[in-house]
């Protein structure tokens, strides 16, 4: 089969075996969509210290299930399901707790340690835990980012502990920051404030509803105009979806005090944390990886029509095509938001 390969420093589409059961537990998917994802390129650029040189990239897709260990209960041969970007047991302490980022038997593995979905099948370990059945009438594209930047967006806004009525400031409006975005309006704030420096980017978070005002931080004073939005206080909560060179600074920033500032975002340098200049300000910082624990949730909320994410794909290539997909991903050419892969 085609796959995309990382071999350390550079990616190349080549052949590779097909993917077969190695364990009771896992189960082998077609793949039918996947995507490009930003922690690909954190792993091309050498920012991603655990992953394995040689391995196939990707963790964002849905597919087709055509093979299972017989350990496997859920699923079944046949279905239609997307993937956690996660791999998880289900039942070590941290997953018992949700906190399946941390899971000790699993974490980010798929496209990272293992071989990932950017291949004709992929192999998913703990089957059962890692794929979600598609209802009926959501479909592939529908689907296609569940189990990662829509996860991580509702990671983000779970994290912010929004109450209706929040003033809510969402930095960054790239594909995590919408997706926040979106999810961000099912905890009824008040208002949700866009920031970006991608005018394109912000009109469309506008025009799509998902934002009630937006801010380029390059063209206003930044922190007066949030105080402005919000009776001079500053925002009650703050997701950080940018992880540009200032962001983490803009976040605490525009926070007013006491404030939950979520922090999404995967940095490629150290962030300075000025404890002296924020004393007083009593800010509450959450940071992390998704735990991807809601794809079910996400499903419904896709089906009852309360959440679309299809505006996302600005660009579908097929696996033949994908290294130019990498290129207009990275480059954000033709207001590029994600690329969907399409396969034979
Ligand atoms: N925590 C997780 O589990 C998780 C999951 C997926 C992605 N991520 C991370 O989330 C971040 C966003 O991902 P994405 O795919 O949306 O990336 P992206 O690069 O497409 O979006 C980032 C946006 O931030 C904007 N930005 C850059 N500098 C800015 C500044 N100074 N002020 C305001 N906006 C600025 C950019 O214009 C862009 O639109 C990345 O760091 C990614 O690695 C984290
Ligand atoms: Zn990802
Ligand atoms: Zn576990």
């Amino acid at each position: 089969m085609k796959a995309l390969v990382w071999n350390g420093s550079t990616i190349e589409l080549t052949e590779r075996n097909t993917p077969h059961i190695i364990d009771d537990r896992d189960a082998v998917v077609k793949v039918k969509l996947s995507s490009i994802c930003t922690s690909d390129l954190h792993i091309i650029g050498g920012y991603v210290p655990r992953a394995k040189s040689g391995i196939v990239l990707g963790h964002e897709f849905v597919g087709e299930v055509v093979e299972i260990g017989n350990g496997v209960k859920n699923i079944k041969v046949g279905d239609r399901v997307s993937a956690n970007c996660e791999t998880f047991c289900g039942e070590c302490f941290f997953c018992r707790h949700g906190f399946i980022n941390n899971c000790v038997n699993g974490g980010w593995e798929l496209g990272c340690t293992i071989d990932g979905c950017q291949a004709e099948y992929v192999r998913v370990p703990y089957a059962d835990t890692g794929l979600t059945v598609l209802p009926e009438n959501v479909s592939y594209q529908n689907a296609l980012f569940v189990g990662d930047i829509l996860s991580s967006g509702y990671f983000g806004a779970e994290l912010c502990e929004i109450r209706e009525g929040d003033t809510v400031a969402i930095i960054g409006a790239g594909p995590v920051g919408l997706c926040t975005m979106a999810c961000a309006k099912i905890f009824k704030p008040q208002k949700i404030i866009a920031l970006d420096i991608d005018d394109f980017r912000l009109n469309l978070a506008l025009k799509l509803g998902l934002a009630d005002y937006i801010l380029n931080p390059e063209k206003c004073d930044i922190e007066q105009e949030v105080k402005n939005l919000s009776e001079n206080r500053g925002a009650d909560c703050v997701a950080e979806c940018a992880g540009g060179k200032n962001t983490f600074e803009t976040a605490w920033k525009i926070a007013r005090p006491n404030a939950n500032i979520a922090v999404v975002a995967m940095y490629e340098e150290n962030q300075i944390l000025p404890l002296p200049k924020m004393y007083g300000k009593n800010l509450i910082f959450k940071t992390g990886g998704v735990d991807a624990v809601h794809c079910n949730k996400l499903l419904e909320l896709i089906s009852d029509g309360k959440i679309n994410t299809d505006f996302l794909i600005t660009h579908t290539l097929p696996l033949e095509n994908i290294l130019d997909g990498y290129k207009l991903f990275k480059e954000k050419r033709g207001n590029c938001l994600k690329i969907a892969i399409s396969y034979p």
